[in-house]
């Protein structure tokens, strides 16, 4: 029993980074040519990646499986041990509590944005050229995008957090100073990952995401 839960809490820190934080980092940096490449850039990322074979097949292992195993772990291991008395330095312990709390929101947040992004094409509802007016449209109400802010911001500090804690369990960084500058690199992390979401956010509020869905739809529907 202590040996299957030893295997679980490791497999739970395992893909908290590889797959899932590779995921956040590739996702932030897709996102991201909206901003420095306006629609045409980001309508190209969207393509290459939904060009790749066996996509279906991917996302389920590269990301649904291991992010369900994640959340629901991470909620039973956050349920069962309320207390981390003793386990940090004082300093630690409103990351300690903050890693809880982000991950939950994040957990209801990617749930929901898959929903709105991902779910609608395979129900049919849009196609891959009508994400950038899909995010337009979120971006473009204040409280979506108050509500993104804040589910990037908590998804965000989760990984780089995690990152944090990932180094110290898994050996890598051992001493004191070792943790220390680690904690400078996670927060870097933080800082870059966090700019590359926001930005996109910001771009994809400009009009120039829904003129282009409209001109592809009014293309299509000549062709046709
Ligand atoms: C500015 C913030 C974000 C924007 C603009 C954004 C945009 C998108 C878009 C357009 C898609 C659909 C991609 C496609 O169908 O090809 C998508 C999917 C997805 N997003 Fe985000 N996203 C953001 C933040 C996040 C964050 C913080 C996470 C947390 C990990 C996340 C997790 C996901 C997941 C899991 C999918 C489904 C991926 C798949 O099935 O291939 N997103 N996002």
């Amino acid at each position: 029993m202590k040996g299957n839960s030893y295997f679980a809490r490791k497999l739970h820190s395992l893909l908290g980074i590889i797959p899932l934080g590779g995921f956040i980092v590739v996702h932030g940096m897709a996102n991201y040519q909206a901003f420095e490449r306006g629609p045409e850039g980001f309508a190209k990322g969207v393509g290459l990646i939904n060009g790749l074979p066996l996509l279906p097949l991917l996302e389920v292992v590269m990301i649904y499986l291991p992010l369900l195993f994640h959340g629901i772990y991470g909620l039973y291991v956050a349920y069962q041990s309320n207390s981390n008395t003793g386990r940090f330095k004082y300093g630690r312990n409103w990351a300690f509590t903050a890693q809880r709390i982000t991950g939950v929101i994040t957990f209801v947040f990617v749930f929901w944005h898959v929903y709105q992004t991902r779910l609608q094409v395979y129900m049919g509802k849009i196609t891959h050229e009508e994400l950038g007016s899909t995010m337009h449209h979120i971006a473009s109400s204040p409280v979506f995008f108050a509500l993104y802010v804040i589910g990037v911001l908590a998804a965000v500090f989760h990984f780089s957090n995690g990152l944090w804690a990932f180094l110290i369990s898994w050996g890598i960084t051992i001493g004191p100073k070792a943790q220390r500058v680690s904690s400078y690199i996670c927060m870097g992390v933080f800082v870059i990952v966090s700019a590359l979401f926001i930005l996109s956010l910001v771009a994809f509020r400009g009009d120039e995401f829904n003129e282009v869905a409209s001109a592809a739809i009014a293309l299509l529907g000549n062709i046709g």
